[in-house]
């Protein structure tokens, strides 16, 4: 890439920088730029304002100017005008902020000094590979953008370092989330490193997917209709627990004490058995058991919400479930997507509380040493702040547990959400990898100013203006944030393919 020589530092003070822009050259809101150092260092900045300033602008030479113009204040004699314009009369000033520092040995730090005087300003280049390599990651999401540009630069992040500390996927509805989550759900599929497990509400990512030219090796589909393509799920009543039944609706207390009475009593085969006996046994055998009597209309709700349940998700007493195939399947590195679609609420609720339950427990209850033996497992969960919300957050469901609990056991959580706001706080802290896109409520971008650890305060008005398939990514070992055009999912398969179907030497 060609660098472009972009003007020379006038001033210095902290991490604070101003220089001057050269003439003829264009430099933006938010361009990232090289200072040159005296010792074969770089630094690293971002420009966030500009001044303009002229040997006319004290009083008196403004006077002087306004004296060359008509009593309309317009321009009489163009060609003077132009004199005291023109020449070294005018200067561009940029403000800017040092972003990170390199050292002589090509080491990237945060800022350490401040850079010397007159130091060459310019764009970045292919040399400037200890910043490239940071930014880049194992799995690429897009583009640097600098200013009004697109660099030929790719973004993405680490997984090893990313997943396991909790991704938030942030914007209004056509800022383009879903097509971030594609593009990573692909760069999965390429890297063969980490699983991923998408509830796809919307029934939305197959069809893209499935045109990745390793779809058939790496992405696996469930749903729980009967399908030309993919598996439909079944459960193994034993699998069923009664965490994933109180997780689906509400209840009032003695229905929630009867549940986990129920399942204490008759351990895994309580779904069975509450769908098997009448109401009127049911309480007997309980009362019998624990000196509990329940009111029948408390068993009739659970019996019904379990009759839906099996129904719905194809509750049934064969051993061979999909449960297991979905771990085994996220444990080697595949992407499995759950379309919930056509599945209610409460089966939606139900299903990806017991498949997420199950593998947390599946990766705690391996050693070191076995765990180090299968992938990171990152779980997509689309409009979070239904499992995830202020209120849903304090009952302590399976979501809020991986939240806090899982990255001991190499899982990660991937939020997606329109309003940010609406998430509870400890859960927006436990957030280390933000994609910001477009946010049209003032309200959703002042929580993620207010709850990220970048300070993203300076971006904010880039934030503000973000189009489509634009974000700013801010992760906790990146040292500052980036602002990214993604990919757009279908031009960054294309790219995919050819890299695939590049010709193999023939012998
Ligand atoms: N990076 C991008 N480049 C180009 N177009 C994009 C990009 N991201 C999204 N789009 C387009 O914008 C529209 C909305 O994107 P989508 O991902 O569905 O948004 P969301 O899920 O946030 O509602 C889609 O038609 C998509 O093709
Ligand atoms: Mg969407």
């Amino acid at each position: 890439m060609e660098t472009e020589y972009k003007g020379r530092l006038t001033y210095a003070k902290g991490t604070s920088i101003e220089f001057v822009v050269a003439p003829n050259q264009d430099v933006d809101f938010g361009d990232i730029l090289v200072v040159e150092g005296t010792n074969k260092d770089k630094f690293y900045i971002r420009a966030y304002d500009f001044k303009v300033k002229s040997r006319w602008s004290g009083l008196n030479g403004v006077g002087y100017l306004m004296s060359k113009l008509d009593e309309n204040g317009q321009v009489e004699n163009q060609e003077e005008l132009d004199f005291y314009m023109g020449g070294n009369h005018t200067v561009k000033i940029g403000l800017a902020e040092q972003l990170c520092y390199v050292n002589d040995k090509g080491q990237l730090l945060n800022p350490k000094t401040c850079p010397d005087f007159f130091c060459q300003i310019r764009t970045l280049n292919s040399e400037d590979t200890s910043l490239l390599s940071e930014i880049k990651g194992d799995l690429e999401i897009g583009y640097l953008k600098s200013g009004r540009g697109v660099l030929n630069m790719p973004v993405g992040i680490y997984g090893s370092k990313a997943i396991t500390e909790h991704i938030g996927i942030f914007g209004t509805t056509g800022s383009g989330k879903s097509n971030v989550v594609k593009v990573l759900a692909s760069s999965v599929i390429d890297s063969g490193n980490y699983g991923l497990l998408i509830f796809d509400v919307h029934n939305e990512y197959y069809k893209d997917l499935s045109s990745h030219p390793a779809s058939k090796d790496r992405l696996c589909v469930y749903h729980t209709d009967v399908k030309e393509y993919g598996k439909t799920i079944t459960v193994n009543f034993s699998e069923v627990g009664p965490e994933d039944i109180t997780a689906c609706a509400t209840f009032t207390e003695p229905q929630l004490d009867a549940i986990y009475k129920l399942s204490s009593v008759w351990q895994d085969d309580w779904m069975r058995y509450v769908l098997k006996y009448d109401a009127k046994d049911i309480i007997d055998e309980v009362a019998g058991c624990t000196g509990q009597k329940f009111h029948p209309r408390t068993i009739g709700k659970i019996k019904s919400i379990c009759w839906n349940l099996e129904q719905e998700l194809h509750v049934n007493e064969q051993e061979a479930t999909v449960v297991a195939d979905i771990i085994s399947q996220l444990e080697q590195g595949k992407v499995v997507l759950v379309e919930l679609k056509n599945v209610s609420a409460v089966g939606e609720q139900a299903l990806s509380t017991l498949l997420s339950k199950k593998l947390l427990t599946n990766y705690a209850s391996k050693t070191d040493l076995e765990r180090s033996l299968i992938k990171p497992v990152l779980i997509v969960l689309e409009e979070a702040h239904r499992f995830l919300g202020k209120k849903e957050n304090s009952s302590n469901n399976v979501f809020s547990r991986l939240v806090s609990e899982a990255r001991k056991f190499n899982l990660g959580m991937c939020i997606v959400d329109q309003q940010p706001r609406l998430l509870a706080d400890k859960v927006l802290s436990q957030l280390n990898t933000l994609f910001i896109l477009g946010l049209a409520s003032k309200a959703d971008r002042s929580k993620l100013e207010a709850m990220c650890r970048k300070d993203i305060l300076q971006q904010r008005n880039e934030i503000k203006n973000l189009d489509c398939g634009e974000m700013i990514v801010a992760t906790n070992y990146m040292r500052f944030a980036a602002p990214v055009k993604v990919h757009k999912f279908e031009d960054f398969l294309q790219q995919r393919e050819i890299d695939y179907t590049s010709p193999i030497s023939v012998v």
